[in-house]
């Protein structure tokens, strides 16, 4: 008989949920029903500061031991694998104590972290400990997007020039992580070489953080694609999930484009083999869909603690999010480009840039 791995959840999020911008989206809620799907994983303990949150989390996924401070969690149960579900300031501490502690897994929530030295803190912590820390950009699960990688690696539209997308009402982090994730999935996770943005910034907070009104993107491949996200506007007018619409994203080719329509669910192929549709009947832009998403974002972890190899979420494919996310802020800091690998002068930094930038 297969073992199952003991999972703890860290900040299981409120029993009503909203998809507001600033939180409340109850993640940690997704989280315990992978668990609960998954025959290999236990839901063992949780951990959350708001008593009333823990208490609703426990009765409803009946998990009877519930902690207010989760590094008297980790030390009591020993969870193989811990869930961090909290806002992306405190993903590197709670990250960093797992590993410290023997665990074995982190799922770990976007966006990443919130400044180049946790980066490097986390990563030094992986590298030191072997922790499998897979990030939940689950969207690289999702038919259609891995569609758009395949067709990309086959040469369907040529080289890569361009992936574009707008995204109506959100930010370069929040929500933009995801893209920024997916153009790095789509062009096989390669180094970014620069990036340049600008932003408008106010009094907007959100997720413990400044977050900014409006702010776009660019930036370079080391294969030359560019990748352009203007976390604020959709690109084109009119809705972009009904048909006819403008595409939610588009991805150039040096020989056609890809158009990916209506919510994820339509894939339109304009290759020099003519037009083709790929239709997902699943869709979903939030990767709410747990059979398409979430379940192989446990199997991946399951497989990979078993001795399997590493899923498209893990570490050393996702960190490069991480890095993009941050370069792009630091870009709007620091009003110049930046190339990477980051100096030392961005890697000391130790803020979220953009709580800096709002200061000005
Ligand atoms: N992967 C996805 O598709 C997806 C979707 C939505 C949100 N998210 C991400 O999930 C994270 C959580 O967002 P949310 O809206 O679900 O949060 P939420 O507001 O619903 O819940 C956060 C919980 O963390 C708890 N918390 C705060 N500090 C804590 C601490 N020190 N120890 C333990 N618990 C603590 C809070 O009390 C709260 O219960 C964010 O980073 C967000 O970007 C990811």
């Amino acid at each position: 008989m297969e073992n199952t791995y003991r999972c703890a959840i860290i900040g299981v999020g409120a029993p009503t949920q909203t998809w507001a911008k600033g939180g409340g989206h109850q993640i940690g809620y997704s989280h315990a029903r992978m668990i609960e799907a998954d025959p290999r994983l236990e839901l063992v303990a949780a951990a959350d500061i708001h008593s009333g949150n823990l208490r609703a989390f426990q009765e409803k996924f009946s998990v009877t031991k519930g902690y207010a401070d989760y590094r008297a969690m980790l030390e009591e149960q020993k969870p193989d694998i811990v869930s961090i579900c909290t806002y992306v300031g405190l993903h590197e501490p709670m990250a960093v104590a797992c590993a410290e502690r023997g665990v074995k897994g982190i799922f770990l929530e976007k966006p990443i972290v919130h400044s180049p030295a946790a980066l490097r803190r986390l990563s030094q912590a992986i590298d030191e400990s072997g922790i499998k820390v897979a990030v939940a950009h689950v969207r690289r699960y999702i038919p259609s997007l891995r569609n758009i990688r395949d067709e990309l690696a086959a040469g369907t539209i040529g080289q890569p020039l361009l992936f574009m997308a707008g995204i109506d009402g959100w930010d370069l982090c929040e929500w933009g992580s995801h893209w920024l994730d997916a153009f790095r999935f789509f062009n096989g996770d390669r180094p970014v070489s620069w990036v340049t943005a600008q932003g408008r910034v106010r009094d907007l907070r959100g997720y413990g953080h400044a977050m900014e009104d409006h702010a776009v993107a660019c930036f370079e491949f080391d294969n030359h694609a560019r990748g352009l996200l203007d976390g604020g506007r959709r690109i084109g007018s009119g809705e972009s999930d009904c048909a006819g619409a403008p595409p939610v994203m588009t991805i150039v080719g040096t020989e056609g484009v890809m158009y990916l329509r209506e919510w994820l669910k339509k894939l339109e192929i304009l290759g020099a083999d003519g037009k083709r549709e790929v239709i997902d009947p699943a869709g979903g832009d939030r990767g709410e869909n747990r059979e398409t998403t979430w379940a192989p974002y446990a199997a991946g972890m399951v497989s990979w603690l078993d001795g399997g190899d590493p899923p498209p979420t893990a570490w050393e494919f996702t960190r490069g999010t991480a890095e993009l996310n941050l370069a792009a802020y630091l870009s709007m800091l620091r009003g110049d480009r930046i190339d990477l690998p980051w100096d030392e002068e961005a890697a000391a930094i130790d803020e979220w840039p953009l709580e800096i930038f709002a200061r000005r």
